[in-house]
């Protein structure tokens, strides 16, 4: 089956290599011609585990292409996906127009009869709007012999994990409104019926509000132990146990009950922010929602001031800050927490020593004044605190002796709660987790 994929960044590059991997002849186009050139030559502009191997490989094996060329890609193709950004727009809502610039190529270029497809994530009704774009845009003389479906197959890869995610995932989403439709998306993922995945058949719409209900979920569960975290320190106790044993009933389940920054990346913030905005256009207030955007933002103002308090001022200070990426395994460093907490810290007169070890690249183009460092410990040289932002691997065992010769004081501020209280003031250190 001949496959395009419009918009090659984490999610269309990862679709496309899978599905090419899945044994489809896969065209993935992007409108940025570096991207593009650097595919060609065999680069991978993201890091993203396991990504560069299923892309050489299908490279290789004739099966998975990159260009600049739209019109031929949707003409040679049965099944188009849309993976294009859907950016937040100032006040919150979704900015459809590359959504829109896509749906009028589409139009422009059909040749025959396609399943377009969203994956990129769009408000409920999107899929109507692809549609009508779609159809504005077929020329007066094509539009009695050329037509298209529109579905929609929402994505949940995890950045860091998202080759695994898309080849072993949790269920896959399809909503379709027409039967000719479904069976082309059957085929397509028939492959994942080997290994049993659950395909989840809806209405476009269920599909198009799975993805947000999902999303916004998740971002409750976390916001909801921040808040319980919080809590804790109030009154002394440790909010790792109370997660541990909230986890342990099933109904609950342990999984994103880490307290921390809060939630960031280019997903979960602006999902949630959409979703409040499109459900009040709708007459439906997502009061829940709304309360964990709020919640969100509280949050990492303050930890800005839990590190203000742990070294005693910001002014004049400078901090070393480790992990930039919004979560560890990924070069992203969209709505990065770390990103916003070192901002906050720089207003407030701080100076900034910083680390990672795959986001350096993406920090410098957002983060000014502040010294890129080169490892843990020459990050820490000469700081008034040390902070972990990010749970990288790396992290994880940092020689506490070596450290505490290059800091000023030895303060640690761990807003991942890598390591615990206790053995941190064992090693001799002045330490802050979140919630314990
Ligand atoms: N990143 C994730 O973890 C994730 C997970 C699930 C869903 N999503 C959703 O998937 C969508 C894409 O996200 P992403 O993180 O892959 O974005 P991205 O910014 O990494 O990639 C989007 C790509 O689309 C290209 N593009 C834009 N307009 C184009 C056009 N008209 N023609 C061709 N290419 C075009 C851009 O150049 C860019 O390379 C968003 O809606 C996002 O919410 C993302």
């Amino acid at each position: 089956m001949n496959v395009t994929v419009i918009g090659t960044g984490y999610v269309g590059l990862v679709t496309g290599a899978c599905f090419a991997e899945f044994g489809m002849s896969v065209t993935c186009v992007d409108k940025d011609k570096d991207k593009i050139a650097a595919l060609n030559r065999g680069e991978i502009p993201i890091f993203e585990p396991g990504l560069e191997e299923i892309v050489r490989r299908n490279q290789n094996s004739g099966r998975l292409h990159f260009t600049t060329d739209t019109r031929t890609a949707i003409q040679r193709a049965l099944v188009i996906f849309i993976a294009v950004p859907t950016p937040p727009q100032s006040d919150g809502s979704t900015d459809l127009s590359y959504v829109d610039q896509v749906s009028r190529t589409i139009g422009e270029n059909l040749n025959g009869y396609k399943v377009v497809v969203t994956k990129s994530t769009v408000p409920v009704r999107t899929a109507e709007r692809v549609k009508r774009g779609i159809n504005e845009a077929i020329k007066e003389s094509d539009s009695q012999r050329h037509h298209c479906s529109v579905a929609s197959n929402p994505e949940f890869l995890r950045e860091g994990s998202a080759v695994e995610d898309f080849m072993r995932p949790d269920r896959v989403v399809i909503g379709a409104d027409d039967e000719q439709a479904v069976a082309i998306l059957r085929d397509l993922y028939a492959p994942l019926n080997l290994i049993d995945v659950p395909l989840v058949i809806s209405s476009v719409a269920t599909a198009e509000l799975i993805k947000y209900a999902s999303n916004v979920f998740l971002a409750v569960k976390i916001s909801f132990i921040n808040e319980i975290a919080n809590l804790c320190e109030a009154v002394g106790a440790d909010v790792h146990d109370v997660a541990r044993a909230m986890g342990l009933d099933g109904r609950i389940g342990r999984k994103f009950l880490h307290p921390g920054p809060g939630f960031g990346g280019s997903c979960f913030p602006k999902d949630t922010m959409s979703l409040v905005q499109f459900s009040r256009e709708l007459g439906v207030e997502q009061r829940l929602a709304s309360a964990v955007c709020e919640v969100n933002v509280a949050q990492r103002e303050r930890m800005a001031d839990k590190i203000e308090n742990m070294v005693g001022g910001l002014e004049e200070k400078t901090i070393a800050f480790l992990g930039l990426s919004y979560k560890p395994n990924t070069d992203d460093v969209r709505d990065s927490p770390s990103i916003d907490i070192i901002q906050k810290l720089q207003s407030r007169g701080a100076r900034i020593r910083c680390y990672d070890p795959q986001a350096m690249e993406n920090a410098r183009r957002v983060l000014q004044d502040v010294v890129f460092c080169s490892d843990p410990y020459d990050t820490a040289k000469e700081c008034d605190g040390l902070v972990l932002g990010t749970e990288w691997n790396e992290f994880r065992k940092l020689d506490f002796d070596r450290l505490s010769q290059l800091l000023v004081e030895p303060v640690v501020i761990d807003l991942r709660n890598i390591y615990g209280p206790e053995e941190m003031k064992r090693r001799g250190y002045r330490y802050a987790g979140v919630g314990r």
